[in-house]
C-alpha cells in the first residue's frame, strides 16, 4: 500500500496530494506534529504505516523543514514502513555542493547523509543545483527536470509568435549546461552570461557572451533568491539590444526585496514552477508572472516509483 504525507512546512504538498488522489484514490495519510514550548518538534503517524510504501513531501528550505523531514523519516523507519521516500520539490542547501572557499561547509552532502541516516530509502527531487549531487546519495534519486514543464511552454510561445526570434540565455557558467539542453531541444541560439561575484548573494558585474541584438531572450536559472543574478542579466541583455527578456526559474525563493527588484528590472515575463509554493502570486506592477504547477508531474513520479515503473517517459527530453 502507498501512503503519502504532506509535512507541515511544505506549501506545495497538499497540491501534490490532490493530484495524486486522481491517480490513486485514498493514498493520502495523516501525520501530526507537536511543537514544545522551547521549539522542539515531535512527529507522529496517528495510524499504522507498518509494511507501507511511505512518501513524505517536504522541501528543505529551512532548518525547521529539514528537521520535520528527518523526524518523519525516523518515525516511519521505527514504525516498520517498507520504504521511505523523501519527496523534496526544492532541495535547499544544494548550493553548498563543494569547497568553494577554504573551511566552508558542504550542506548538500551533509543533508544527503542525514536523510539516509534517518531511514530514507529513496529521494524524488527537482532540478538539483548541480545534477551530479545525485551521487552524494547511496540510495536511488529520481531527479525530475523542469524541462518537462518549461520546454512545452517555450515551444507554445514560439509557435504563437512566429515573427519573433528567440534565444536561450544562461545567467552564469553554472547554468550553461542546463541552458544548452534547452537550446538543443528547441533549436535556438545559446548566449552565455559571465557573472563576477563579490560574495554570497552579491553580483558585481555581468558580461554577455554572444549577440542578442533584436532577439527575445529566454533566461533560464534554477534559483531566484535575491534576484540579483537574474535582474542584472536581464538589464545587461536589454542594454545589449535584446527586444524582450523572459526569465524562467525552477525554484523561486524570492527572498528579501526580490519582488521589487524584479519589478524594477528589464524582466518582461517571469515564469516559475511552484516547488517553493504555491506562493501567493507575487504582486508585480510591471512584470507579467506565470506559474507552472509541478503537482501532476510529481504525482505521476510518485506513482511510477511506487509501481516500480520507469519515469523516463515523463521527461520532455533526455536531460541526463
Ligand atoms: C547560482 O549559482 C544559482 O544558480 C542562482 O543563480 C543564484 O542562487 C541566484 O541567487 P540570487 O537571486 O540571490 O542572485
Amino acid at each position: 500500500m502507498i501512503k503519502v504525507f504532506a509535512l507541515p512546512s511544505t506549501k506545495v504538498g497538499p497540491d501534490i496530494i490532490n493530484a495524486l488522489a486522481s491517480l490513486i484514490p485514498g493514498s493520502a495519510g495523516r501525520i501530526s506534529t507537536t511543537v514544545f514550548s522551547d521549539g522542539e518538534t515531535e512527529v507522529r503517524f496517528p495510524e499504522s504505516v507498518r509494511g507501507e510504501s511511505v512518501f513524505l513531501i517536504q522541501s528543505t528550505h529551512s532548518p525547521q523543514a529539514i528537521m520535520e523531514l528527518l523526524l518523519a523519516c525516523n518515525a516511519a523507519h521505527y514504525a516498520s514502513a517498507k520504504s521511505i521516500t523523501a519527496v523534496i520539490p526544492y532541495f535547499g542547501y544544494a548550493r553548498q555542493d563543494r569547497k568553494s572557499v577554504a573551511r566552508v561547509s558542504m550542506g548538500a552532502r551533509l543533508l544527503a547523509d542525514v536523510l539516509q541516516a534517518a531511514g530514507c530509502t529513496r529521494v524524488i527531487t527537482m532540478d538539483l543545483h548541480a545534477a551530479q549531487e545525485q551521487a552524494f546519495f547511496s540510495i536511488p534519486v529520481d531527479h525530475v527536470h523542469a524541462t518537462t514543464l518549461f520546454i512545452p511552454y517555450i515551444q507554445k510561445l514560439m509557435d504563437a509568435n512566429l515573427d519573433k526570434e528567440y534565444c536561450i540565455v544562461a545567467p552564469d557558467a553554472g547554468a550553461a549546461k542546463n541552458a544548452e539542453l534547452y537550446s538543443k531541444a528547441l533549436n535556438l541560439p545559446l548566449v552565455l552570461c559571465h557573472k563576477h561575484r563579490s560574495g554570497p548573494n552579491q553580483v558585481d558585474k555581468i558580461q554577455v557572451i554572444g549577440d542578442v541584438n533584436h532577439l527575445h531572450c529566454i533566461l533560464i536559472d534554477d534559483i531566484i533568491d535575491t534576484a540579483g543574478t537574474i535582474t542584472k542579466c536581464a538589464n545587461v541583455l536589454r542594454f545589449s539590444g535584446a527586444e524582450s527578456v523572459t526569465a524562467m526559474c525552477t525554484h523561486p525563493l524570492l527572498s528579501g526585496d526580490a519582488i521589487n527588484t524584479i519589478d524594477e528590472s528589464h524582466i518582461d515575463n517571469l515564469v516559475c514552477t511552484d516547488t517553493t509554493g504555491p506562493f501567493q502570486s507575487p504582486e508585480f506592477k510591471n512584470t507579467n508572472f506565470i506559474k507552472l504547477s509541478i503537482s501532476m508531474l510529481f504525482a505521476q513520479v510518485i506513482v511510477a516509483a511506487f509501481q516500480d515503473k520507469s519515469i523516463e517517459s515523463l521527461y520532455a527530453i533526455d536531460s541526463h
